[in-house]
């Protein structure tokens, strides 16, 4: 494919850096925008007439389960990557629990080239922690960061006591993303509650005190070390509360849309589908949430997307698997929230590309401006649409956001000024790049 190919993007609502709007034309040539302006007289290979429609720059979405290599029942990296460029995610940062798990290099570099292979967007990969790869969490490259499971989790990838903790947090200064629950206490109740097969009881057991827990000790690790601290999935107010009153500059805190606007109510309407970890919690709980995401105590937004077969999902509880997909619905989740006067549209975008980029040091993602990437995303602001079970492209074929009615949805998405999903169709031969760290 030509790299220098001209895209022209004509009278667009743009979403400018400082999060005001221009209605007027982009200039893409290769992978860069070049320009930005009311009008451009520039002669383009491609032109998109964009009148009516919004411009805003490409999700990025920094916590995914792709499931590739080795469950790739659930889903793998072709399927997602055609999600995500549905869903408006130019770029995603996956996680480590794949099989193998992804704790060497050598897992690390199949990821990648199977991602160069077969990703039509752009790609980064989490190195796991095990209470043994200490050299590999310090030196392997490219990463976005550690990925440390405090909980939830079995096997080598569960780092769970505070002696395992330290060394990780003592060893290197790349950035430490937690999942953040206190397994000893999610061991201790689920002896508590055993026998009880209402998905309900999955909230009760994973409570909002074990996620407290293992979140005041990440951040106390974290300030000991002063080591830079992502707490990934947000989920209940007292996280929220006590990020608030201590929140050191170089720790930064991720929510997904399922914990802004689903809660403990879910399960009697869907279920096992309502299960993820950390669970949902309640109302009072996404209140709060919204609140700090909105005054900037937590930084951006993830999916957590965790797609299980239908099959899977439909095991009575506990057997049921935790976890549910997003990246097709995320973007448009959030904007109709803005619609509705929750947010800004600038906001929506800050949260889901601009910090996210920030907080990752990913360079010239984020904004629709000169050098930076031709990473756009082109969404209808006017009509409303449901989410529709046929409709995904995700394999597991599902969403816990069936029937929601929303607007905002992805007419084009761009990738590296390549257009990969437009109006219905995908351009399955464009493929992505793999994302660079900037430490
Ligand atoms: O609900 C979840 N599912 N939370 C996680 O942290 C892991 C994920 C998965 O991989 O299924």
């Amino acid at each position: 494919m030509d790299s220098d190919l001209c895209l022209l993007i004509r009278h667009a609502r743009i979403l400018l850096p400082a999060g005001d709007f221009l209605v007027g034309d982009v200039h893409c040539r290769g992978r860069e925008i070049v320009q930005v302006a009311p009008e451009i007289s520039d002669k383009a290979d491609k032109e998109i007439d964009a009148t009516g429609l919004t411009l805003l720059p490409g999700v990025i979405d920094p916590q995914v389960h792709f499931r590739e290599p080795g469950l790739e029942h659930k889903e793998d990296l072709f399927t997602a990557s055609c999600a995500c460029a549905k869903g408006g995610v130019t770029s995603f940062l996956e996680m480590p629990n794949t099989r193998p798990l992804t704790i060497t290099q050598a897992a690390l570099n199949d990821k990648l080239q199977r991602a160069a292979s077969k990703c039509l967007v752009n790609y980064g990969f989490f190195i796991g922690a095990t209470p043994e790869n200490l050299p590999d969490l310090r030196d392997v490259q490219p990463t976005c960061g550690i990925k440390i499971f405090m909980g939830s989790m079995h096997g080598s990838l569960l780092v769970d006591r505070e002696e395992l903790l330290e060394p990780i947090f003592a060893t290197g200064d790349r950035l430490i993303a937690v999942h953040a629950e206190d397994q000893a206490r999610i061991m201790a109740r689920r002896q508590e509650f055993a026998g009880i097969t209402d998905p309900a009881i999955h909230s009760q057991i994973q409570d909002n005190q074990a996620a407290l827990n293992a979140t005041q000790l990440a951040l106390k690790l974290s300030k000991k070390y002063q080591r830079r601290l992502h707490i990934l999935h947000l989920s209940t107010a007292l996280e929220a509360e006590l990020l608030r009153q201590d929140k050191p500059s170089w720790v930064t805190a991720e929510v997904t849309p399922q914990h802004l606007l689903l809660n403990t109510s879910a399960y009697e309407k869907i279920g096992t589908l309502a299960q993820m970890n950390p669970p949902l919690r309640s109302p009072h709980d996404n209140e709060v949430l919204w609140q700090a995401l909105l005054d900037g105590v937590i930084d951006f937004i993830a999916t957590d997307h965790a797609p299980h077969t239908l099959e899977e999902k439909a095991q009575s509880y506990p057997n049921s698997p935790s976890g549910m997909p997003g990246v097709e619905t995320s973007l448009s989740l959030m904007l109709t929230q803005a619609k509705q006067g929750r947010c800004t549209i600038a906001q929506v975008s800050h949260w889901m590309s601009a910090a996210v980029a920030k907080g990752y040091g990913i360079p010239k993602k984020g904004a629709i401006a000169p050098g930076f990437d031709a990473d756009l995303v082109l969404v209808d602001l006017d009509n409303y649409r449901p989410v529709l079970r046929e409709e995904l492209l995700t394999k597991c074929g599902w969403s816990p956001f069936e029937g929601w009615n929303l607007t905002g949805w992805p007419v084009i998405t761009i990738v590296g000024g390549q257009v990969v999903y437009e109006r219905g169709h995908l351009h399955t031969e464009v493929r992505g790049e793999a994302l660079s760290f900037e430490g």
